[in-house]
């Protein structure tokens, strides 16, 4: 003799719910990589800017406050505020950065003239000392 009722499991429709589900998330992404590729096509950020991200942010981070991981929770990194170690004008920066602190900070000697202006053009910003 037969059964009198079904598996549940065959009277469930197919799984649209889960397909919508994927469906969205795929829109989300391909708009996610979309929208980065944009930002790459039509660059606005300054030379200062993009210096900054690639050789000062991972420590000192995008916001100069050194809320990173790799500011290894030296104060001294946050360089948002007044305190300073060495001095605060643009000749004590850029010895700073040239030189690097040993085993703390990297230098960066190899950067041109053209290049720091630009960085410290972009640090005084996020210092608010003067605007873009
Ligand atoms: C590997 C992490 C790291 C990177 C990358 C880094 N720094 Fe630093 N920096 C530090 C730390 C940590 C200190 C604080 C050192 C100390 O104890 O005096 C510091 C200190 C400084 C100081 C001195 C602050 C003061 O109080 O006198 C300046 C200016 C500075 N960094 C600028 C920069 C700039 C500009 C860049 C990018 C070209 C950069 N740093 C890249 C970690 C880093």
């Amino acid at each position: 003799m037969k059964p009198s009722f079904e598996p549940l499991a065959k009277r469930r429709g197919p799984a649209t719910g889960a397909l919508t589900g994927i469906g969205a998330i795929g829109a989300i992404a391909a708009f996610t990589l979309v929208a980065a590729l944009a930002c790459d096509a039509f660059p606005r950020r300054s030379e200062g800017e993009k210096l900054w991200r690639k050789r000062c942010a991972s420590c000192h981070g995008l916001d100069a406050r050194g809320n990173t991981p790799g500011y290894m929770g030296n104060v001294n990194a946050d360089l948002s505020d007044e305190s300073w170690v060495g001095g605060s004008d643009d000749g004590s920066v850029e010895n700073v950065v040239r030189e690097g602190i040993f085993a703390k900070m990297p230098a960066n000697d190899d950067l041109t003239r053209e290049e720091m202006r630009a960085l410290l053009g972009h640090f005084r910003y996020l210092r608010g000392e003067r605007s873009r």
